[in-house]
C-alpha cells in the first residue's frame, strides 16, 4: 500500500484530467488499479481525512493513465478487471468488456422465474468473460447453467470468474459453435440467453479506437447487416428448447423488429422487444410454441 496526502492526489488527479480522457476512465483506473472507489473518495472529501491509501503509487497509476491516452487501450484491458453487476471480472483482450446495458439480461430473466423454487437449466450463448451465466448462477442456486463459447480462452477466463465469485457448481463451461456443444441437452432447456456478435459491416468499420482495436472482432461483427449470428441461433433453438422454453436476445439498436419476426418464422410466441436503459428495443424474447 502507498499513503499520499489527500491533498497532493487531488492535485495529482487535476493533472491528469487536464492531459485528456473523460473523468469517469480517470475514476475506473483509480478504482481498479488504485484500489480506491469514487464512492471512499467521496467520503473522503466530507470526512475531511488527510490521508489516501492506494495500491500503487501515483507515478504508476500516472504511466498507466498516460498508456490509455496514448493508445486508447480501455481501462479495463489495463487493469485485467470490469465491474458488472455486483461481479469483478478478470478480462482480457480475448473477452468483450461486459457492457451496463446487457445487466438487464439478468433482470429480465428474474421477472420471468419469479418464483425462486422453480429449478431450470439455463444457457449462456457466447458466454465471453461469463458475466450472463454467472450472475443467473448466483441468481438461484437452484438453476443449472450451460455456458458455451467458441473462443477456448473465453471459456477459460469465464470458468475462472465463475470460481473467483461463487462457490457453487451449478454452472459448467463448454468450447464450441453456439448450440453445437449442446447435442446432449436438446429438447431440455428452459431458457437461452445471449448476446451475441451484432454489429454490422458499415458500422464496425466506425467503431471507436477504443473498441476496434482492442476488443475481440469475433466478439462484436455479426456479418454484412449484423444478423448473422443472431439468424443461427434462433434457426436451431427450436431443437435445444422444452417446449413452451424461453429465448432471449440481445440485439443491435435497430434490429429489434427483425428479430421479432425471425422469432415469429421459427413458430416462437409471446414475442416482445423490450428496451434498455436509453429506450432502444434491445433484447427480443420469446417462447418456442
Ligand atoms: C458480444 S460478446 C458477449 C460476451 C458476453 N456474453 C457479454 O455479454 O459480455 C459475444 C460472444 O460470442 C462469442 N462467439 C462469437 N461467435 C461465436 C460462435 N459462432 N459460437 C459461440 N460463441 C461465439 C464471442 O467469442 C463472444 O464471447
Amino acid at each position: 500500500m502507498f499513503e499520499t496526502s489527500t491533498e497532493k492526489f487531488s492535485l495529482w488527479k487535476e493533472k491528469q484530467i487536464l492531459k485528456g480522457g473523460d473523468k469517469k476512465s480517470l475514476n475506473l483506473l483509480i478504482d481498479s488499479l488504485g484500489g480506491v472507489s469514487n464512492k471512499e473518495l467521496n467520503l473522503l472529501k466530507i470526512k475531511s481525512e488527510k490521508k489516501l491509501k492506494l495500491k500503487l503509487n501515483l507515478d504508476l497509476l500516472e504511466s498507466f493513465w498516460d498508456k490509455h491516452l496514448s493508445t486508447s487501450i480501455p481501462i479495463q484491458y489495463l487493469s485485467g478487471i470490469s465491474y458488472w453487476r455486483n461481479l469483478i471480472l478478470e478480462v482480457s483482450n480475448n473477452v468483450l468488456i461486459p457492457r451496463p446495458e446487457t445487466e438487464l439480461v439478468i433482470d429480465i430473466v428474474l421477472q420471468i422465474y419469479r418464483n425462486k423454487k422453480e429449478k431450470i437449466t439455463f444457457v449462456d450463448l457466447g458466454t465471453g468473460s461469463g458475466a450472463i451465466s454467472i450472475a443467473l448462477a448466483l441468481a438461484n442456486p437452484n438453476w443449472n447453467g450451460i455456458a458455451t463459447d467458441i473462443d477456448k480462452n473465453a471459456v477459460k477466463i469465464a470458468s475462472r470468474n465463475f470460481a473467483n465469485n461463487a462457490n457453487q457448481s451449478n454452472l459448467k463451461f463448454y468450447n464450441g459453435n453456439w448450440w453445437d456443444p449442446l447435442k446432449l441437452f436438446k429438447g431440455e432447456i428452459d431458457l437461452a440467453v445471449a448476446n451475441p456478435p451484432y454489429i454490422p459491416q458499415d458500422t464496425y468499420q466506425k467503431l471507436p479506437k477504443e473498441v476496434k482495436d482492442f476488443e475481440p472482432k469475433n466478439a462484436l461483427f455479426g456479418g454484412e447487416d449484423g444478423m448473422d449470428h443472431i439468424n443461427e441461433i434462433v434457426q436451431y433453438a427450436p431443437s435445444y428448447l422444452k417446449d413452451k422454453g424461453w429465448l432471449l436476445i440481445e440485439n443491435h439498436f435497430d434490429q429489434g423488429n427483425r428479430v421479432k419476426q425471425l422469432f415469429l418464422e421459427h413458430r416462437f410466441t409471446s414475442v416482445k422487444v423490450l428496451n434498455d436503459f436509453s429506450g432502444i428495443g434491445r433484447f427480443t424474447i420469446g417462447r418456442y410454441k
